[in-house]
């Protein structure tokens, strides 16, 4: 089969098309022929070793010391299943599913294995494709979709509250906003101007434009912030929560995570972060929630798969809207 692969981190002129080995498929797993996959700001975080600070040798001894452990980057995929493995029961030859990898990668060619129960909370998990998305908009439900859903289940969000989303206009803002809206809460958005309207549109209230105003000097608490644009640290937007409110930093520093059990200790408020988790069970969750329309992920542009380094390049400018979906 096809697939981009990379033998060293850097910039997206890295990636090369190769032919490797087709995987076959274990007795419990399906081979889904790949029709979409996404480049999503974890690819890029991976590809190019860029993380936020403090996380450098971290992110070197779980990615690869002297170059990537997985060669084939990409977390999402969705398309028809291939071929079936001897003790598959969920599954049948023909079924369009969409998946998602997580670290795991591997999403970024022809064909891809995964085990038809999931693994864990954090490993591979595969559903059936909802019926009204194509393949496109399915192979783009799970990675914002599956971080912004942990994250506000973390901050065990009720019905009414109030939540701001710090970077809405992106793969996981998108989604939160969104999911944090299906889930009772008025939400709230920051984003820059080009794109207020899209960030009204997928159901927030309010939209800060951070290129004119700073919402912490707007005078309005929330119960919930999501920073996932790592500018809204808790000593900057600590004020704008209410009592007993929670700041969820999706993106954010090693510093800022060490200090946040100091928050929690010393004031009525709390700094949740971390990295997300999900299962398979999530997967079938936003396959509902998008068959019912009220979960549509964001589609930014489409690149066919010869257009892979360019779509890349595209997202390492840190400002796509929602989702970049490449076809395969
Ligand atoms: N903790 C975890 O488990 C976890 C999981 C997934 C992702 N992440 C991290 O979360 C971050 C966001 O992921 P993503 O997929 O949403 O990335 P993305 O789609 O690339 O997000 C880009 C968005 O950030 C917005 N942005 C840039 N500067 C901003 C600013 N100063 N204020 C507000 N918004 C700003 C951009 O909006 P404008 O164009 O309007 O500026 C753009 O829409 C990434 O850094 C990723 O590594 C963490």
């Amino acid at each position: 089969m096809k697939a981009y692969t990379y033998d060293r981190f850097g910039p997206p002129e890295v990636l090369a098309l190769k032919e490797v080995p087709t995987p076959a498929p274990g007795d419990h797993e399906v081979l889904v022929r790949i029709r979409a996959t996404t480049v999503t700001a974890g690819d890029w975080r991976v590809r190019s070793l860029e993380v936020p600070r403090g996380f450098g040798l971290l992110s070197r001894l779980a990615l690869g010391i002297t170059g990537p452990r997985q060669p084939i980057l990409g977390s999402e995929l969705s398309g028809e299943i291939e071929a079936t493995g001897r003790a598959v029961t969920r599954f049948r030859v023909g079924d369009e599913v969409f998946g998602f990898t997580g670290t795991r990668l591997g999403c970024h060619a022809e064909y891809r294995c995964l085990p038809e129960e999931g693994h864990g909370r954090k490993g591979e998990a595969v559903a059936l494709k909802p019926a009204g998305l194509g393949h496109g908009e399915a192979a783009a439900l799970s990675f914002g979709g599956t971080t912004a859903l942990s994250f506000l289940r973390k901050a065990k969000l009720q019905r009414g509250e109030k939540v701001l989303v710090v970077g809405a206009a992106g793969g996981v803002g998108s989604a939160a906003v969104q999911l944090a809206r299906h889930l009772g809460a008025r939400v709230a958005g920051v984003c820059s101007t080009a794109n207020l309207a899209l960030v009204r549109s997928i159901g927030a209230e309010q939209v800060f434009d951070y290129t004119r105003e700073d919402f912490t000097r707007s005078g309005e608490r929330y119960d919930v912030i999501m920073d996932t644009a790592g500018t809204a640290p808790f000593s900057r937007c600590g004020g704008s929560l209410a009592e007993g409110g929670r700041l969820l930093v999706v993106l954010g520093s090693l510093p800022e995570m060490l200090r946040a059990p100091w928050v929690s200790l010393t004031t009525r408020k709390k700094v949740i972060g971390g990295v997300a988790s999900w299962g398979v069970e999530d997967l079938r969750f936003l396959a509902t929630l998008a068959e019912a329309g009220q979960f549509r992920p964001v589609i930014d542009r489409r690149y066919r798969f010869h257009e892979m380094v360019e779509a890349h390049r595209h997202v390492d400018a840190g400002h796509k809207r929602g989702n970049v979906v490449v076809t395969v």
